[in-house]
C-alpha cells in the first residue's frame, strides 16, 4: 500500500510518501480499514518532532483520525462487516483496569492514540480494533468523517461534560484557526452560548464573525483579558477554551468571571506558563484538563453530528502524497479548521 512514513523524529523532510507492506489482522477482534481519508492533528506534528510518546519503531505511520470502508475482519468481530463505511474512535486503553471497567478509560495508564505507538492513518489501510470502528454519521463525506473524531471528542468532553457550558453562558475560544478551536466553536454555537474568539489573523476573525462569533480579538495586537473585560462590562466570561498555554495562559485566568471554568487539552505555545494562584482561589475558578474523550463521549458526538446535522469545518483537502504540505501549513498556523488527507487524490 501507499503510506506516508516518518523515518526520523524532527522536521517535515522526514515524512516520506512511499510503498510499504499492507497491515495484517493482529487479533481475531481486529479489522482492516481501507481508508478514504485521514486528518492532520497538531498532535501528529508533536509526534513527528519527537515530543510525546515514541512510536514502537521507525519508520512509523502517523495519524489518529481516519474514515473508510471495512476491508477485512477478524473471526470474532460482529459489530462491522466488509464494505461498511466507518470512522474511527481515535483512542485505545487496556479495557481491564479499574478505570476501564468503570467506563473511565481516559484515566487508564495504557491510554494511547492511534498513530502514537502503533501505525496510524496516513496510509491506504490501517489495522485497528473493530470496536474502534463506528458508522459514519449520516450526511458526512469520508473527508468530513475523518476530520471530526479527535478534535470533536476532545472539545465535547471539555465543554459539555467538564465545563458543562449552558445556553446563554459566554465562552472565550483561543486561536480560532485550530481544529480544537473550530470544533469547540461549533459545539458552543449549537447550544446557544455567546462566543468570543481570538486569532492572530484578521481574516480568521472575520470568518468566525460570519459563523456567529459575537466578538473577535487579535491576540497579537490586543490584551485579551482587558478586551474581554471591556466586552463583558468587566464581568469576564464563564468558560475559556485554552489549548495554547504559553504567555497567554495568565490572561485566560484574568478573562474568567467569578466561578469561571478553564478547559485545556494542549500547550501549543508553551507547557510551563505562569499562573496567579490568588486569582484561582479568590474567584473560585475551576480548571479541567482533558485528553480526548471516552467512547461514551464519542458516541454522544456521533449522535450530535447526526441530529444537529453538523459538519466539521474543513480548511483544505490534500492528497496523501502532499502530507508534508499539510504539516507545513499547520506549522505556519495558516489553517482555519481541519486539514484532510485524501487517499483518492
Ligand atoms: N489532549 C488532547 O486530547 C488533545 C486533542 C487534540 C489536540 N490537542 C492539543 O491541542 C492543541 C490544539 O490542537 P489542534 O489540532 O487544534 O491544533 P492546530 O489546528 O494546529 O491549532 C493551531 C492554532 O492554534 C492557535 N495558536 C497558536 N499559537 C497561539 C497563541 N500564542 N495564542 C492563541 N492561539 C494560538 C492558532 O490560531 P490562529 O491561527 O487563529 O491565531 C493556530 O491556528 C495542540 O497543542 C494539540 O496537541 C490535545
Ligand atoms: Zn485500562
Amino acid at each position: 500500500m501507499k503510506a506516508v512514513r516518518l523515518h526520523a523524529y524532527g522536521g517535515i523532510d522526514n515524512l516520506h510518501y512511499e510503498e510499504t507492506d499492507d497491515p495484517q489482522l493482529k487479533s481475531s477482534h481486529d479489522a482492516i480499514v481501507r481508508l478514504k481519508a485521514a486528518s492532520v492533528n497538531h498532535h501528529d506534528v508533536s509526534v513527528r518532532r519527537g515530543i510525546g510518546p515514541a512510536a514502537a519503531h521507525l519508520p512509523h505511520i502517523l495519524g489518529s483520525d481516519g474514515a473508510g470502508t471495512i476491508a477485512e475482519i477478524g473471526a470474532e468481530v460482529s459489530n462491522v462487516s466488509p464494505g461498511d463505511a466507518v470512522c474511527l474512535y481515535p483512542a485505545s486503553s487496556c479495557r481491564r483496569c479499574e478505570f476501564c471497567n468503570a467506563q473511565r478509560e481516559h484515566l487508564c495508564s495504557q491510554r494511547r492514540l492511534l498513530g502514537e505507538r502503533e501505525s496510524g492513518t496516513y496510509a491506504e489501510y490501517v489495522s485497528v480494533s473493530a470496536s474502534n470502528c463506528y458508522p459514519i454519521p449520516q450526511g458526512l463525506s469520508f473527508e468530513e468523517a475523518a476530520a471530526f473524531p479527535l478534535v470533536y471528542t476532545t472539545a465535547w468532553r471539555m465543554l459539555i461534560n467538564d465545563a458543562q457550558l449552558k445556553p446563554g453562558e459566554s465562552v472565550l475560544i483561543l486561536g480560532i484557526g485550530g481544529g480544537i478551536a473550530t470544533a469547540a466553536f461549533q459545539i458552543a454555537a449549537s447550544i446557544g452560548a455567546h462566543i468570543i474568539v481570538t486569532s492572530s489573523s484578521e481574516d480568521k476573525l472575520a470568518m468566525a464573525n460570519k459563523l456567529g462569533a459575537e466578538h473577535g480579538i487579535n491576540y497579537q495586537t490586543a490584551d485579551v483579558a482587558k478586551e474581554v473585560r471591556n466586552l463583558t462590562d468587566k464581568r469576564g466570561v464563564d468558560v475559556v477554551v485554552d489549548c495554547v498555554g504559553g504567555d497567554g495562559w495568565v490572561k485566560s485566568f484574568a478573562a474568567l468571571a467569578k466561578g469561571g471554568r478553564l478547559v485545556t487539552c494542549g500547550a501549543t505555545a508553551g507547557a510551563s506558563p505562569q499562573t496567579d494562584l490568588r486569582r484561582v482561589f479568590w474567584n473560585h475558578l475551576r480548571v479541567f484538563g482533558s485528553m480526548v474523550g471516552t467512547r461514551e463521549e464519542f458516541r454522544q458526538v456521533l449522535d450530535f453530528m447526526a441530529v444537529a446535522c453538523t459538519k466539521p469545518i474543513l480548511d483544505q483537502i490534500f492528497s496523501l502524497k502532499d502530507t508534508a504540505s499539510a504539516h507545513q501549513r499547520m506549522e505556519a498556523g495558516q489553517q482555519f479548521g481541519k486539514m484532510v488527507l485524501s487517499m483518492d487524490g
